[in-house]
């Protein structure tokens, strides 16, 4: 069996068509929606995907304020910056780029940001929500893996899906959305011992470990016809490389994400919609539960 390539760039630029036009609507009621960025150090990787984040917001007409600020800003100085965004009724959005720099307790920072314009869907409030299944702002790549499920079709109700991350931004965000969607979910991380019985059990396999000198998604830890998903990236060779042998996986699975070019696009456009879903809450267009 060959499997199908799930293209991330052709659903991101769908989702990135609707965010244009809705953008449009809000704008002929008089709100431009905006998103402030904010990186604290100078990580060349985060410098560059907060650049990404603004040209992004810049296609689909997304005003951007950019926050940069030295490595040793402290707690306080962070925390009042958000303080001024939250109260700022230009901003509508708030993404503070993680990782943060030693001084900085990530937990308080983002606990900060106000839940309505909480763009990475990471606050306590809405992780919260979406726990109890009411969110509107949701983690973008979990959300984005979502969004490729279902424009390719793939219906999770009564499959086994195996995660292999745990973290607040991907894994744990990700157990909740596909529980709603009624898959039977297993979270494997680190400490998992023979993780390769779990993916072998797995209908679908999402795996974001992102370290491939130590991890390799290989073609005999799935079962034959499993979907996976891949959100795992590092370098490889000088090559941008997912978690997956994606030559040996597509194979043997019946859908799989390749990298890049899968779920990667697909964060960075679900930034871009949650920033337009933060503007109309702010105008008390969109139900906030
Ligand atoms: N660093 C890596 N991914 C993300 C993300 O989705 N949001 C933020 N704020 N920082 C990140």
């Amino acid at each position: 069996m060959t499997g199908q390539k799930i293209d991330g760039v052709l659903v991101a630029n769908s989702v990135k068509d609707r965010t244009r036009a809705a953008v449009a609507e809000l704008k002929k009621e008089g709100i431009e929606p905006c998103l402030a960025t904010v990186l604290v150090g100078d990580d060349p990787a985060s410098a560059s995907y907060v650049s990404s984040k603004q040209r992004d917001c810049s296609e689909v007409g997304i005003a951007t304020k950019d926050h940069r600020l030295p490595k040793d800003f402290s707690q306080k100085e962070l925390e009042a910056l958000i303080g001024l965004l939250n109260d700022d009724s230009s901003v509508h959005g708030i993404l503070v780029q993680l990782p943060l720099p030693e001084q900085i307790d990530e937990f308080s920072t983002i606990s900060k940001i106000s839940p309505l314009k909480d763009v990475d869907g990471l606050t306590p409030y809405n992780m919260g929500l979406l726990a109890s299944g009411r969110a509107l702002l949701k983690p973008c790549t979990p959300s984005g893996i979502m969004e490729l499920l279902d424009f390719y079709k793939i219906d999770v109700s009564g499959k086994h899906v195996v995660i292999i991350n745990r973290s607040n931004l991907v894994g744990k965000p990700l157990y909740y959305l596909l529980l709603e969607k009624n898959a039977t979910v297993t979270t494997c991380h680190s400490k998992t011992r023979d993780l390769g019985s779990f993916c072998r059990t797995a209908d679908v396999v999402i795996t974001a470990v992102g370290n491939r000198a130590k991890f390799t998604l290989s073609g005999d830890m799935i079962k034959e016809g499993a979907i996976v998903i891949d959100v795992g990236t590092s370098r490889l060779e000088g090559r941008l490389a997912g978690d997956a042998d994606y030559e040996a996986i597509i194979k043997k699975a019946s859908y799989a994400t390749p990298v890049p070019g899968g779920v990667g696009p697909m964060t960075r456009a679900m930034l871009l919609k949650n920033t337009v879903t933060a503007a109309s809450i702010s105008k008390g267009i969109g139900k906030y539960s």
